[in-house]
């Protein structure tokens, strides 16, 4: 069964075909973004159930409208809404959602509630993302990436921030694909280990610099997300605010990383925390392809998980 969990989880030669089947896909289309299916319907006849046990602009935007390109039907269902979130168990949920639907993508919480639905059911599962990774923004930003300024490999990424699960996606690929990863940020939100080794043990060399400046030398591609995530406590943010302040994404911060460095951000953006306004709308950014890139890399692990 190919589930897409996690990119650490997918060989990196069938990353690499994701990659290469969202880049003609999204080619094929002509630069249409709007109103137009597909010329062929992979989809055809296929049912996807998305999944959501948190807020979602881009996910559930771009997983619905790209079933829907490519000749499918969605039903979008909150987790709240849900027996799920009443107390039905996540096994009895997979096994039953898999004698209706083809196809299941989910963001939750909990991780275990992710691998639980994946082991009980019986069609393929998409992490749509948990507290600890988010995937399919990761396979944006690489598309996006290359699209740019070509293959990603050897190339270094510098994260400012926190160690979140947006950054714990980036340490996956950079395993996978091939490509140094500089974590900046203060000690106590650093990633949890496991992914910093995983990444080094495939050859990555992943860097821990608590000097932001020095961090930006030589980077090719500098990476922020929110200060507080949907998991996080509310009542961290100040203190998070404070930790945070120094590793904001600036001009002055971005003129350390390499002239051609890119700047990308998964959204949703706290405009001038995290990232500045100058930042996000200036000549390095690509935040808006990458959103639309969600679209094409996840039409392609679609195909992928489907096999069609
Ligand atoms: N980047 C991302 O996953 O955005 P949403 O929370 O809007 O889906
Ligand atoms: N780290 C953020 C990503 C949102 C897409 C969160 O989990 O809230």
């Amino acid at each position: 069964m190919n589930h897409f969990l996690d990119i650490n989880k997918t060989d990196p030669a069938e990353l690499r075909k994701i990659i290469d089947t969202a880049r003609s896909m999204k080619e094929a289309r002509n630069g249409y973004l709007r109103g137009k299916h597909d010329d062929d319907l992979p989809l055809k006849d296929h049912i996807v159930a998305l999944i959501f046990e948190k807020p979602s602009t881009r996910t559930r935007v771009s997983f619905d409208v790209g079933v829907r390109q490519m000749g499918g039907q969605t039903m979008v269902l909150s987790g709240k809404e849900m027996q799920l979130g009443h107390g039905e168990t996540i096994a009895d949920t997979a096994r039953v959602l898999s004698r209706y639907v083809d196809l299941i993508m989910i963001r939750t919480f909990e991780e275990q509630t992710l691998l639980e639905l994946a082991e009980y059911a019986d069609v393929p599962v998409i992490n749509g993302l948990t507290d600890r990774t988010h995937p399919c923004q990761i396979m944006a930003d690489i598309l996006t990436f290359e699209e740019h300024r070509g293959p990603i490999a050897g190339k270094k990424v510098v994260w400012s921030g926190d160690g979140n699960n947006v950054f714990a996606s980036f340490a996956h690929a950079a395993g996978q694909f091939g490509f140094d990863l500089t974590f900046t940020g203060p000690e106590s939100l650093d990633p949890e280990m496991e992914f910093v080794t995983q990444a080094r043990a495939k050859g990555s060399n992943v860097v821990i610099e608590r000097d932001p400046v020095k961090a930006m030398q030589g980077a090719d591609l500098v990476v922020t997300d929110t200060w507080v995530s949907m998991h996080d406590p509310q009542s961290a943010r100040e203190r998070r605010h404070n930790q945070l302040r120094g590793y904001q994404v600036n001009d002055e911060l971005m003129s350390h990383a390499k002239p051609d460095a890119l700047f990308m951000h998964c959204l949703p953006a706290h405009r001038d925390e995290e990232a500045t306004s100058a930042v996000m709308d200036g000549p390095h950014s690509v935040i808006f392809d990458e959103a639309e890139n969600r679209l094409h890399a996840q039409k392609a692990v679609m195909r992928w998980c489907l096999g069609v």
